[in-house]
């Protein structure tokens, strides 16, 4: 079935009108989940920065574009990730895909997560190395995939590509945007450090959603290069890693997204760095908290109507429906109904689990919830039964 765009326009956190549908719509799609996007923090320090900056850096940071601005910035978020230098990038997608070419090349392996966002493995792909991907949050798989790799490359010593001095790379989603469920960072970077690979975990879908102070999943320790967006729980845009000053240094001259790039804009930066003071207050630890407790109970009120929700542990609540087009059909009767939940199809998840993914956000009500689940109650009967 062809895609193609549709207009949405956000209310508020909670509603939003859909192109075509007269009423508004509760809005189970964003992955704005502190609500925090059009927060007047937010909104007021974007213009702040463009007011003073203008509304471009004009050029790469590496040319004429790095304003002292951009450096405080990014001491804040290092200060915030506990990490101990960080680097702002255009966006999740270009982070990726500039970060792991200048990690891996065509000497080295990848090992990657098979549900690893279609952003890594584009990166992984870019950078030349070999691509090996062990099933989904299965440590056992990826221990064996690694030793019997590290066997072969012995054998093959010498004998060119994948030889015995290139390096390894595991890279992870810490939580799965199609699926909700979690990594298991610290058995990763124990692997990693038993077998000498660097790890790279992608930090997306938990920055500013778990963590104290919203910093996220991926301790300082964890990992050599934990990036993560300001696009999801941050209500923003942008990119950073958050990593050593030597690394940091290493993708400043490495890095083609980067290097190539113009600098992040004012409005974005300014919207940045008041998403990131904000979700360190206790106001925001309380909402954080009061979130995923939501969550955890909404999932568990969706699975007992019988639908398969995986393992989530996150505010993404994936209803698993299988067949692509009831998919469509039930996303459309959630529609008809007021409900925005996008289905969500292959290739973006693989075939055969084609599902709803409903997406919370701190505005959601316990009502809110009880009415998506009395709608997938009656859709089930009505839509899937038919
Ligand atoms: C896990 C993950 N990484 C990276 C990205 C890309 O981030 P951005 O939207 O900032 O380009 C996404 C976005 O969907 C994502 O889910």
């Amino acid at each position: 079935m062809k895609r193609s765009l549709r207009g949405v326009c956000s209310i508020s956190a909670r509603e939003c009108r859909v192109e075509g549908v007269d009423s508004p719509c509760l809005d189970f799609s964003s992955n704005n989940y502190l609500g925090i996007a059009d927060h007047p923090k937010l909104k007021e320090e974007a213009i702040g920065w463009i007011r003073r900056f203008g509304t471009s850096f004009k050029a790469s940071r590496l040319v004429s574009g790095t304003n002292p601005a951009h450096l405080e910035l990014e001491e804040l978020i290092a200060d915030w990730k506990g990490s101990e230098a960080a680097l702002l990038l255009g966006s999740g997608y270009m982070a990726n895909t500039g970060l792991i070419p200048a990690l891996a090349g065509r000497k080295d392996a990848i090992f990657a997560d098979k549900l690893n966002h279609a952003s890594l493995n584009a990166g992984a792909a870019l950078s030349g190395a070999k691509h090996i991907r062990y099933r989904h949050n299965d440590l056992c798989d990826l221990r064996g995939k690694f030793a019997t790799f590290n066997e072969n490359r012995l054998v093959k010593k010498g004998g060119g590509d994948y030889g015995s001095e290139g390096g390894l790379v595991i890279i992870s989603d810490s939580v799965f945007s199609m699926d909700g469920d979690i990594a298991d960072i610290a058995g990763l970077a124990e692997l990693a450090a038993a077998g000498n690979a660097a790890l790279y975990i992608d930090d997306a879908h938990s920055t500013g959603v778990f963590g104290e102070k919203g910093e996220g999943l991926a301790k300082p320790g964890d990992a050599d290069v934990v990036m993560g967006t300001f696009s999801k729980g941050m209500g923003a845009y942008g990119a950073y890693a958050a990593c050593s000053k030597t690394l940091r240094d290493y993708f400043v001259n490495k890095c083609g997204s980067f290097i190539y790039s113009t600098a992040p804009p004012p409005g974005v930066c300014g919207a940045v760095s008041a998403a990131v003071r904000l979700v360190q207050t206790p106001e925001f630890r309380e909402i954080r908290g009061r979130l995923l407790e939501l969550a955890a109970w909404f999932a568990r009120e969706v699975a007992a109507l019988g639908f398969d929700t995986g393992k989530t542990g996150t505010p993404i609540v994936p209803v698993i429906i299988g067949d692509a087009a009831k998919t469509v059909r039930f996303s459309r009767y959630l529609l008809d109904n007021g409900v925005l939940a996008v289905a969500i199809r292959p290739p973006t998840v693989p075939v055969g689990s084609a599902r709803l993914r409903l997406s919370l956000n701190a505005e959601h009500t316990k009502e809110d919830l009880s009415k998506v689940l009395e709608l997938l109650e009656s859709g089930a009967e009505k839509v899937l039964s038919a």
